[in-house]
């Protein structure tokens, strides 16, 4: 019923002809993959070039994060109206990255989804534990105002377009993915706490991706979980190989 959805977020890499060069192999090879939803996500100065790419193809494009705020005096800033004219369908909001390096709270990310879904974007809104918040076994209690806060004011028909992220910070990078029994029980919280929160419907067809180390040799694991509707890949998106398979 939820359609896989497999998105690749390159962080801080690849120069333009870096990132064409892996577009045009993820095209070439993955260009018969209509039963599941690819995404990828590069730097804000390759988004026009791989949105030029990626036209009537089956991937589509986001970018790595946006402000809420769609025009004024934010220096350095991106909006989501101005990521829709470049090209984007969807944004990744609230990466753990943000959170932790950036200093992006709740409230904030809230605003942002906000303002994604206003452009009739897709948010990709990333939550998820750090390894001390697991260890205290706050995992749960972290979850929930990450969803509560994040999610606040949202109406039933823009759930509906939110796509899920969880990302336990722990397993971000680190080669240290989560187990099969460990994400599947994250995801069916937070798939309950939809339920909760909004209605059934909306906890049945909002898609929740795991994120964290997923590799060619884990993501079978992952996919075979009642929960989990697809990865949100880092490091192993880099390499059009890894991403391919990922995928497949
Ligand atoms: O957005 C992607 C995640 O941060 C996962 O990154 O696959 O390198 O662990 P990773």
């Amino acid at each position: 019923m939820r359609k896989p959805l497999i998105a690749g977020n390159w962080k801080l890499h690849k120069t333009i002809p870096e990132a064409l060069d892996l577009i045009e192999a993820l095209k070439k090879d993955l260009a018969d993959k209509t039963d599941i939803e690819i995404v990828v996500a590069p730097v804000f100065t390759a988004l026009v070039p791989v949105a030029q790419a990626v036209k009537s193809s089956n991937i589509a494009l986001a970018a790595q994060n946006c402000y809420c705020e769609n025009s004024g005096a934010f220096t350095g800033e991106v909006s989501p109206a101005l990521l829709k004219d470049a090209g984007c369908s969807h944004v990744i909001v609230g990466h753990s990255e943000r959170r932790q390096l950036f200093g992006e709270n709740d409230e904030l990310i809230n605003r942002k989804l906000k303002a994604v879904l206003a452009e009739d974007l897709i948010p990709i809104f990333c939550i998820g534990e750090t390894l001390e918040e697991r260890e205290k076994d706050e995992m749960m209690d972290v979850l929930k105002r990450q969803v509560t806060v994040g999610l606040n004011g949202l109406s039933e028909t823009e759930m509906f377009k939110v796509v899920v992220a969880y990302e336990p910070v722990w397993a971000i990078g680190t080669g240290k993915v989560a187990s099969t029994d460990q994400a599947q029980e994250a995801h069916a919280f937070v798939r309950g706490l939809l339920a909760g929160l909004f209605s059934t419907p909306v906890a049945e067809q909002v898609r929740i991706l795991y994120g964290g180390s997923v590799k060619p040799d884990n993501v079978d694991g992952l996919m075979a979980q009642t929960d989990i509707d697809g990865t949100l890949v880092g490091g192993a998106s880099l390499k059009a190989a890894d991403f391919i398979r990922i995928a497949r």
